[in-house]
């Protein structure tokens, strides 16, 4: 009998060996070790053992056979349950590192492109670059620019008037600058001529904004004193800078218009390829009492000047359809350019 118990162990061990599920082997454990298994079986029968020692030695295997096809069970099992876990864990995992791309870079802000363009196409042309405070006396702004304390031009130039005193000894009232041609006097004062400068630079007004205006936004000023300058030195420096700022495709055209600072003075427009016009600013011969103002003398020296839209550039230049989208700091708008 004890041949046939070490048979029927090495055979329920084969079997435990081969099965692959937790439910195959949970089945084997009731076959094998169950009141009905083969091992069972054998215990039964050992009461037809003729000697004690043969049922001694018989009840021992069967026990041993027992211990054993259980333990292989055991070990199966947990086998098949780390496996069946893995399988599990592997087909329920999910990706959670973040996507990670590189960094992206952000870029200068339409406005500060432009204007940094502007730049460059202007030394290009053989200017140099003048700055003027943000905060300016009453006198540079207006006073000295032809526009005297009741001139109803003031009137289009409507700004906030600021407690301070000028540190540069100058009289009157401080203002936040309502346009940059306040830096023409400066640089008049700051320079003997030939002056070839331009002064790009943030401007307020008491506009609402809509459309095509901002309280706060940006002129770049172009000033020209030598001897006899006059208007077709200022036409043609500005079709040069149109073909050099848009492209060949554009060009300018000046049209009578009125400022106290200049005389005769123009508008200046630019013709885009699709023929339409687009006013970019003022422009004109400087006025002699402006140049008296910058200390020069209107028989000597003449110049002519320019000022424009730095924020409107921008806005044409991107086909952007409204300047407030440039300061809302959208980064689906910002982003596109
Ligand atoms: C002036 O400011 C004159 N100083 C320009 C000038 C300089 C004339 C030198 C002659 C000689 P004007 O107010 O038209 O002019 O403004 C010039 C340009 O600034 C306008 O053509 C427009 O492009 C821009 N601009 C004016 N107001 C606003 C605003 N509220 N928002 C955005 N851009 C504006």
């Amino acid at each position: 009998m004890i041949d046939d118990i070490r048979a029927a162990q090495a055979s329920a061990l084969s079997q435990v060996e081969r099965a692959d599920s937790p439910e195959a082997i949970a089945a084997l454990d009731t076959r094998l070790l169950g009141k009905q298994g083969a091992l069972a079986g054998f215990k039964k029968q050992l009461g037809s053992l003729a000697t004690v020692e043969e049922k001694k030695a018989a009840g021992q295997a069967v026990n041993e056979a027992m211990q054993a096809v259980a333990a292989a069970i055991e070990a199966r099992r947990a086998a098949l349950g780390e496996a069946a876990l893995a399988e599990r864990v592997a087909a329920e995992r999910l990706d959670l590192t973040e996507y990670v791309t590189a960094p992206s870079r952000g870029h200068a802000h339409l406005v500060t492109q432009a204007w940094e363009r502007l730049e460059d196409v202007f030394v290009g042309l053989g200017f140099q670059v003048a700055e003027g405070p943000e905060v300016e006396t009453d006198w540079h702004n207006f006073e000295a620019l032809n526009m005297g304390e009741g001139h109803p031009a003031r009137g289009e130039f409507d700004t906030l008037f600021v407690d301070y005193t000028p540190t540069d000894g100058s009289e009157g009232r401080a203002l936040l600058r309502t346009h940059t041609s306040p830096v023409q006097i400066r640089a008049m004062l700051d320079q003997e001529p030939p002056i070839y400068v331009i002064a790009p630079g943030r401007v307020f007004r008491r506009d609402t904004p809509d459309a095509t205006h901002m309280p706060v936004f940006h002129q770049i000023e172009g000033l020209v004193v030598d001897r006899d300058i006059g208007l077709a030195d200022l036409a043609g420096t500005i079709e040069a800078f149109t073909h050099a700022f848009f492209g060949p495709g554009f060009s300018s055209r000046l049209r009578p218009s009125y400022f106290p600072f200049t005389e005769p003075s123009a508008e200046f427009d630019i013709q885009r390829p699709d023929g339409s016009w687009l006013e970019l600013g003022g422009c004109g011969v400087v006025h002699p009492n402006v140049l008296r103002a910058g200390g020069l003398d209107p028989e000597v020296w003449s110049g002519f000047a320019f000022g424009f839209g730095i924020d409107r550039m921008a806005v044409m230049r991107h086909a952007v359809a409204d300047i407030r989208d440039m300061y809302v700091n959208d980064l689906r708008f910002a982003s596109q350019f």
